[in-house]
Parts: structure tokens; sequence; C-alpha cells
């Protein structure tokens, strides 16, 4: 009897400290999150404008890209780097750099297509006292040839060559080349060995136009994919409240291992965000019909084999200088 009510105090404690710790979680988000005005440090504007100048240049790596699109993203990015520049924080760091360079190289891809805007090109040319010559920058074209060479050639090669794919060919993927990846990927580190991490892939059109449908972040390139890799990992593989987050840990290691193994294999593809909505969870696994309620969707992949020819977004990356503190 004694046992049994220490017992269930135990696990009363338990759940009230992962209360706790999860109530931790949400004042830390609701604190630090950039959408809080209270939110301005340099790190913060930064990442505001890294992804809204992504925006622009995965507008410019589609195989259609629209004449004009993002004219107002356009506007509020120069309103983040006018607020940047205000703020007092660096016109060299690299996502302004960014910002700079994919801006003019939006304007160029444009011009080819026929569109202008005159405003958007004075407003642009105001920051040209800022650039910084030889940082590249927007997007890239290549061939499934030159891409695929370097993938037998060393890791750093190998590794610089993998970009996210937003163009397809039709052609239909091959199951066990999809095998072949995974079993790769089962190499990435794993918590306790527990390998939480599974991948669901859909063989029939209608679920993974289904998919695509509810997926955000396809928008553009839906119509190219054929296939979406759903990646969960199992919540029940943890057991206490400290390893709360070790579901997207596992997932998220493997995740880069799987797209990694991919390129090895000539797949490319791109990793999709999955908006941790609860009603929009439970649509995602409606249309999946067979993951399990322990299972947490953590990303979906889509996946197509390199056409012969075609652009991706650079994606330029920070300083070396900026992501490593030593002391
Ligand atoms: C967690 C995560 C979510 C992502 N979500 C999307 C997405 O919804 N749509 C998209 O086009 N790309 C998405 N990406 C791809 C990133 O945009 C891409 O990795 C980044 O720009 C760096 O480019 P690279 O992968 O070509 O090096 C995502 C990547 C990660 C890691």
């Amino acid at each position: 009897m004694l046992r049994k009510i220490k017992n269930n105090l135990k696990i009363a404690l338990n759940r009230a400290g992962m209360f706790l710790e999860f109530y931790q979680d949400y004042k830390n988000y609701k604190r630090w999150n950039y959408n809080n005005p209270a939110v301005k440090t340099r790190a913060a504007q930064e990442s505001k404008m890294l992804r809204q100048t992504h925006m622009i240049e995965k507008g410019m790596s589609l195989s259609a890209p629209r004449k004009g699109f993002g004219q107002q993203k356009i506007k509020e990015l120069f309103e983040m780097m006018d607020q940047y520049l205000k703020l007092g924080y660096p016109s060299d760091g690299m996502p302004f750099q960014d910002a700079i360079i994919v801006l003019n190289a939006y304007v160029q891809m444009q011009r080819k297509l026929g569109y202008e805007n005159a405003d958007m090109i004075e407003k642009l040319k105001s920051y040209d006292k800022y650039r910084i010559d030889g940082l590249t920058a927007g997007i890239k074209h290549d061939t499934r040839e030159n891409l695929l060479s370097n993938a037998d050639k060393p890791f750093p090669e190998f590794f610089y060559s993998r970009h996210s794919m937003r163009q397809f060919d039709g052609r239909t993927i091959n199951v066990e080349d999809i095998k072949k990846a995974i079993k790769i990927a089962q190499k990435a580190p794993t918590a306790c060995n527990r390998q939480a991490s599974k991948v669901y892939m859909y063989t029939d059109k209608e679920t993974n136009v289904a998919l695509g449908e509810l997926i955000a972040g396809n928008t553009g390139f839906q119509q190219e994919v054929q296939n979406y890799l759903v990646v969960t990992a199992d919540v029940s593989a943890f057991y206490d409240t400290f390893e709360r987050n070790q579901v997207y840990v596992e997932a998220g290691l493997f995740s880069m291992a799987l797209v990694e193994a991919l390129h090895y294999y000539g797949i490319g593809s791109c990793i999709l965000q999955n908006g941790e909505y609860h009603k929009k969870n439970r649509k995602f696994k409606d249309i999946c019909k067979n993951i399990p309620e322990n299972e947490r969707i953590i990303l979906f992949v889509a996946i197509g084999y390199y056409k012969d020819e075609f652009s991706y977004a650079v994606s330029l990356r920070k300083n070396v200088e900026d992501v490593f503190v030593v002391k």
C-alpha cells in the first residue's frame, strides 16, 4: 500500500515537473521569438532578413519563376534592412550582404522576363554603397552531370555539392534507391541507440498530391514533386522530462544524413517544415493513414531525380567566425 502511494506520488511529481519545464519552454519562446517586438538583437534582425531574402532566392530557383513575383516581400525586406541599419548593426554582416546581392540578381532575372519596377530599383541602388564585392549569392545554374561528379569526391566537395532542390525531373522514384539511402541515414547518431526515427513513403499519386496540398513551403514547385518522405520520431522512445525535445534532435540528425545519402544516390531533395499545429498534424495523419499516435511527424522531404539542367538557391552561409565562438 505504502509502496503504491509512493509510486503515485513519484508519478504526480514527475508530471508536475514536466508541466513546469514545458511552461519554461513556452516562456522562453514567447520572450525570444523574433515576432516579439521587444526582441531587437542582431541575431533576430539577421534571421528576419535571411528568411525574407531566402523567399526571394527560392522564388528565383523554381523551374519557371513568375514575372514580378514577391514585390510585397521585397518591400518588407527593405524595411528590415533599414531597421537593421537604424539599430546600428554592421552592413558588412553576411545577411545584409546576402539581401543586397539576391535583390540585384532578382532585378537582372526579372529584366530577362520583361519586368522592371523603377521604384524598387531606385531603392535598391541606395544600398550600393554598402555592397562588398566577391560574394556569390542568389541562384546558380548547374547540370546533373556536374553535380553528381562531386558526389564521389572527398567529403568536403561531396558535402558542399548538396543543395535543396526545387526542380525535379519526371522519372518515377525507385523505392530501392530510397531504401539504400535510409540504410545510410540509420548510421546517424541516435540517443542511446534508440533509433526513434522512421520514414514513410507512399507510392500512390493520390496520397502524395494530398500531402503536397497540405504541406507549407512547397509553393511554386509542388507540381514537380511526385513523392514526399514523411520523417517521424517515436515519442515513446523517451522517458523523462529532460528528453522532451529529443524527438526533434533525433529526427533532425537522421534527416540530415538522409538528404546527404539521397544526394549520393543521385536523388535531389528539399526538406519541408512541418508547422507544428495539432489540427494540421491530425490531417496529415488522416492522409497517411498508417502513422501511429505515438509517432510525431517531424518534417517532410520532397524527393525526385535531378533534371539534366536546373537552378538552385545558393543560400549563402554566415562567416564561420560568427558561428564558432572560442575563448
Ligand atoms: C527544418 C527545415 C525546414 C525547411 N523547410 C523548408 C520549406 O518549407 N520549404 C523549402 O523550400 N525549403 C525548406 N527548407 C530548406 C532550406 O530552405 C535550405 O536548407 C536552406 O535554405 C539552405 O539551403 P541548402 O539546403 O541548399 O544548403 C528547410 C530546411 C530545414 C532544415
